[in-house]
């Protein structure tokens, strides 16, 4: 058990006025005692208890750590105020570590990089793949060409937000979950990109028609998903940290959060749909009806924080299909 003492006290000492919190900090498993803080100050914030636990515990960085109410409770967030806690004056912590942590944008941009890079190994028929005779040779089919446009648009288009658009309000991400998406993410590109361009891949069945219009799709759907992460990420533009609901906006592609609360997911899916049709290629399907699956968890959490956060949340939204679900 280690105690920290060191903290400037800034509201100092004119002691019967201002009265010092004591806060404990326990193992979230063990319960055991992993540090007591003394005189720690009303208005300090979680961050700060992070810090003083720091000091004890150098090896957990304040990103590694989760400081909780209840063992099994929420993480609290950096900015909550200890005084407006529901704790007494000596206040038991819980403390969870969360293992290395790696910084947020460079966690998407190697989650997004990778795709790009293994889709191109199948679409240029490194030797490896597809055989010797095959080997860097090109595909007929013309939709194989467009089915690499569109796949490194997508990804390109998602490095950039990354880069300039995204304000992300946790600086990291434990590094265990940046290794099971990567796998997800470059695991699914191969797979995709070694039927796509597979030397027997035959076209889609109602050939241009199908084509033109899955692109057609895409394209309105990648837009969207773009001017929604726009709007999502003007919503911070006065580098408030605090959540409010998102809402349409003068641009069209956003007047689908009238009905729904992530529109972003609904053109997301609605953009690897018409890649689907588009390439008419099973494992593009399953890809799709995975990531709808998750984006369907997530929309519907979000959604349902929305209700819970703000009492004037528009009813009509559902959280990923309009009407629907
Ligand atoms: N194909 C797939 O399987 C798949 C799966 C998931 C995502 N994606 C794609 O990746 C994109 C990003 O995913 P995500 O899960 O990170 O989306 P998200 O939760 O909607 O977050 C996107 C950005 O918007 C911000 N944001 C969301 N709601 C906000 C609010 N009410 N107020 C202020 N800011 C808000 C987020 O900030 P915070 O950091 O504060 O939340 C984040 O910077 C998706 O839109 C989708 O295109 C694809």
């Amino acid at each position: 058990m280690a105690s920290w003492r060191g903290l400037p006290h800034r509201a100092i000492m004119s002691s019967s006025r201002i009265s010092f919190f004591e806060v404990e900090i326990l193992d979230c498993k063990t319960k055991q005692q992993l540090c007591f803080l003394d005189k720690v100050e009303p208005n300090h914030t979680v961050n700060d208890i992070k810090l003083m636990f720091h000091k004890c515990y150098p090896q957990w960085y304040p990103a590694r750590q989760s400081i909780r109410l209840d063992p099994k409770g929420r993480s609290l967030k950096d900015e909550e105020v200890l005084r407006e806690l529901p704790v007494g004056t000596t206040a038991t912590l819980y403390f969870r570590d969360l293992g290395p942590q790696i910084g947020w944008t460079m966690v998407f941009l190697t989650e997004y990089a990778g795709p790009l890079f293994v889709y191109f190994l199948f679409y240029f028929r490194m030797p490896f793949f597809y055989g010797l005779a095959k080997a860097f040779t090109s595909s007929p089919h013309s939709v194989v060409h467009l089915a690499c446009c569109c796949h490194s648009f997508h990804y390109i288009k998602r490095l950039i937000e990354t880069i300039f658009v995204h304000r992300f309000s946790h600086g990291t991400m434990p590094l265990k979950s940046i290794v099971k998406n990567c796998f997800y993410y470059w695991g699914f590109a191969a797979w995709l990109a070694y039927y796509i361009n597979h030397p027997l891949y035959t076209p889609p069945s109602y050939g241009k028609k199908q084509i033109s219009l899955s692109m057609i799709m895409f394209l309105i759907c990648e837009t969207g998903n773009f001017s929604i992460h726009i709007a999502l990420s003007n919503l911070k533009i006065d580098g408030s940290r605090s959540r409010r609901y998102p809402f349409p906006t003068r641009n069209p592609f956003t007047w689908l959060f009238f009905f729904v609360s992530c529109p972003n997911y609904t053109y997301e899916v609605g953009s690897w749909i018409s890649f689907t049709v588009m390439t008419q290629c099973v494992p593009v399907g399953l890809f799709t009806l995975i990531g709808f699956i998750q984006m369907t968890i997530w929309a519907k959490e979000k959604h349902h924080r929305y209700i819970r956060e703000f009492k004037d949340y528009p009813r009509i939204r559902m959280s990923i299909i309009p009407f629907l679900l």
